[in-house]
């Protein structure tokens, strides 16, 4: 049965350090099962397990930490890159066995979505074969992992494991960002699935079971696309350049701006966030930079410590705790509201 389950959801366009607060969580609470609910390769999370840096794509990262790790309902899989993943941990030193498991109805990446998604030019995509993928899911053309003769060994029925004897405690963690989102997101700039709390509930698990929403966020925001994002001021190449702003996938530049308050506070009330994560003040703090965007407003502060008390402020009646983030490795330092 289920007896709690936590997600962590990125509040922003991806890349907000999900990966870390997912290790700090395995490390300190008791998960029996960890659970990706969206997404392909196209994700890249960077975790450290005894200060060495592994970067997942497919596979949670909970098997770092000896936790039964799913490949749940909702994302899409490559199998050659997942074959790749596994090897990469296990050379790691890491035990893998018995304990990645990937949903039986998880639809498969074939050669041909790969190559149709190398075409694309309008979105900039990670060019893994996402969006096909998905698409022919929803036009029922899809080939699922159960008709995948090398898969067998890995496939889980989510039922019976969720609701057996064993009582399961559950960590969800999701890909992209709330505005990559298929629905939320700018649309045509998003990924080709659902990135809100809403992705990991459609794997079985009652919405009652829910105890802690973690959603992270930057002290500034990042996207990869084709869309303009970054306003033209020198400043954000700095910013990019000090937080080392470049895709783990794919290696491509992140465009820079500053957060948009309002916008976290839609994407926190959306996936009703108890805790906040906001990660990498340490890059605003070096350059002694502390901006954010407020109702259209571009607000300057004349110290971090203000800017901290205005985004308390506005986020106090919607989170319970806030983590402030200046390690890439740690969750941050708690302040409950
Ligand atoms: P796709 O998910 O590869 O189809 O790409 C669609 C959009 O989502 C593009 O703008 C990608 O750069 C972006 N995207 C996909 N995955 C990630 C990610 O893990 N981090 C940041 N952006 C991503
Ligand atoms: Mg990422």
């Amino acid at each position: 049965m289920i007896e709690f389950f936590d997600v962590i959801v990125d509040l922003q366009q991806g890349d907000c350090g999900k990966g870390a607060v997912s290790n700090y969580l395995v490390e300190n609470i008791k998960y029996t099962h960890v659970v990706r609910y969206n997404g392909s390769n196209n994700a890249g999370h960077s975790v450290y397990v005894n200060d060495k840096k592994i970067i997942t794509h497919s596979i949670p990262a909970g098997v770092l930490h000896g936790i039964k790790s799913i490949i749940g309902f909702g994302c899409v899989l490559n199998v050659d890159h997942f074959f790749k993943e596994l090897k990469q941990i296990q050379e790691a030193g890491i035990n893998t066995d018995g304990l990645i498991k990937i949903a039986q109805n998880v639809h498969i990446i074939t050669d041909e979505h790969l190559n149709e998604d190398e075409l694309d030019s309008k979105i900039g995509t990670t060019k893994k074969g996402n969006g096909p993928a998905y698409r022919d899911k929803y036009d029922r053309k899809g080939i699922r992992a159960f008709e995948i003769k090398e898969l067998k060994p890995f496939l889980v029925d989510i039922y019976e494991e969720f609701f057996g004897d064993f009582s399961c405690k559950i960590l969800f963690e999701g890909a992209q960002g709330f505005y990559l989102d298929i629905d939320w997101g700018d649309y045509p700039y998003v990924t080709s699935s659902h990135c809100t709390v809403g992705s990991a509930i459609l794997n079985g698990v009652p919405a009652q079971k829910i105890d802690k929403v973690y959603g992270v966020a930057k002290i500034y925001e990042t996207y990869v696309g084709e869309k303009d994002f970054e306003p033209k001021d020198v400043i954000f190449e700095i910013i990019r350049q000090h937080g080392n702003e470049y895709g783990s996938t794919t290696g491509r530049p992140r465009q820079c701006n500053y957060l948009n308050l309002n916008n976290l506070l839609k994407a926190i009330r959306v996936n009703g966030v108890t805790d906040l994560v906001i990660r990498k003040l340490d890059i605003l703090r070096n350059l002694g930079i502390f901006v954010v965007y407020h109702n259209d407003q571009k607000i300057k502060f004349d110290c971090e410590s203000q800017m901290k008390n205005y985004i308390k402020d506005h986020v106090k009646n919607d989170v319970k705790r806030i983590y402030w983030a200046y390690d890439p490795s740690n969750i941050g330092e708690l302040e409950s509201l």
